[in-house]
């Protein structure tokens, strides 16, 4: 019989190639603040998608009253503390990254929306006091050791803990270059890996994938382009062992529509969530 995946080092395996990935190429500034030059086009990015409704959203707002306090842990640009801030009486919004908080501060102003507090930090070494709910929506890609990032949230939550994770499909084409080369599908830090890691610790949480489907391809220029996006993405930018692989990979697989190649959609958002009390 085969050896049960060890989950957790698994995350923290894909956390070390990602960060690896980032890291390669970067500029000074971007290597300091990955969000330097991208927290305003991560904030139209949201604003797209947000153009539809969505279970996710829907669903923890029926969560929250007027009196709900909620801390957002990784808020980026505000997007979700600003929705929340409407609802609940404060919001907390946990972020390290300067640029991001710039965007966030000026959205909040913009929105007159009062009841948000920023803490500019990292989780799980920033400290809040506990809140009702606490919400981490695609923020906890970045940290190797996912029980100690949900241990701390737990102990900041009275009421509900809510995870935003992506789900990729097992047939995207970054799950076959992954089972190619790693020899398993599980392509980057994701659901997948981190309701494994709950129920090692105790905590049978509750799924609601988000009804919005697989979010939008994404798009390349040229297969030049993809190679090198694929190529950081599973941290291999200075190996070429997997080039020839990689490239019939994505002649195979990308469509070229319109003047660019299209990727196969292969992420939708999965929303976890449990109660600390009834755990
Ligand atoms: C993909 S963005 C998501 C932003 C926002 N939660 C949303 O869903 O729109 C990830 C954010 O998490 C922040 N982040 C990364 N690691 C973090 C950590 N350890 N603690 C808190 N925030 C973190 C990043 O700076 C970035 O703003």
């Amino acid at each position: 019989m085969e050896k049960i995946t060890d989950w957790s080092q698994l995350w923290e395996e894909l956390v070390e190639i990602r960060a690896a990935g980032r890291a390669s190429g970067a500029a000074e500034a971007s290597a300091r603040d990955p969000w330097n030059d991208r927290a305003r086009q991560f904030k139209q990015g949201v604003r797209r998608r947000w153009e539809r409704p969505d279970s996710s959203r829907d669903f923890i707002l029926s969560q929250l009253d007027a009196g709900s306090t909620v801390l957002d842990i990784g808020a980026g640009t505000g997007s979700w503390a600003a929705l929340l801030a409407r609802r609940a009486h404060h919001v907390t919004a946990v972020e390290p990254s300067e640029a991001m908080i710039a965007v966030m501060r000026e959205s909040l102003e913009e929105e007159n929306i009062r009841n948000v507090s920023i803490v500019e930090g990292s989780w799980p070494d920033v400290y809040v006091e506990p809140h009702d709910f606490s919400l981490c929506s695609h923020a906890m890609y970045g940290y190797p050791d996912l029980e100690a990032f949900v241990l701390r949230m737990i102990a900041c939550t009275r009421r509900t803990c809510f995870l935003l994770l992506r789900a990729p499909s097992l047939d995207g084409i970054r799950a076959e270059a992954a089972r190619h080369i790693w020899g398993q599908p599980l392509d980057s830090p994701n659901f997948t890996i981190a309701y494994n890691i709950l129920i090692e610790m105790g905590v049978y949480a509750n799924v609601l994938m988000e009804n919005t489907g697989l979010w939008k391809p994404r798009v390349s220029a040229s297969i030049e382009e993809a190679h090198g996006d694929l190529k950081r993405f599973l941290g291999l930018t200075d190996n070429p062992e997997h080039d020839g692989y990689l490239l019939t990979l994505l002649r195979r697989r990308l469509h070229w529509r319109c003047g660019r190649y299209l990727w196969p959609p292969e992420v939708r958002s999965a929303l976890v969530y449990w109660n600390v009390r009834g755990r």
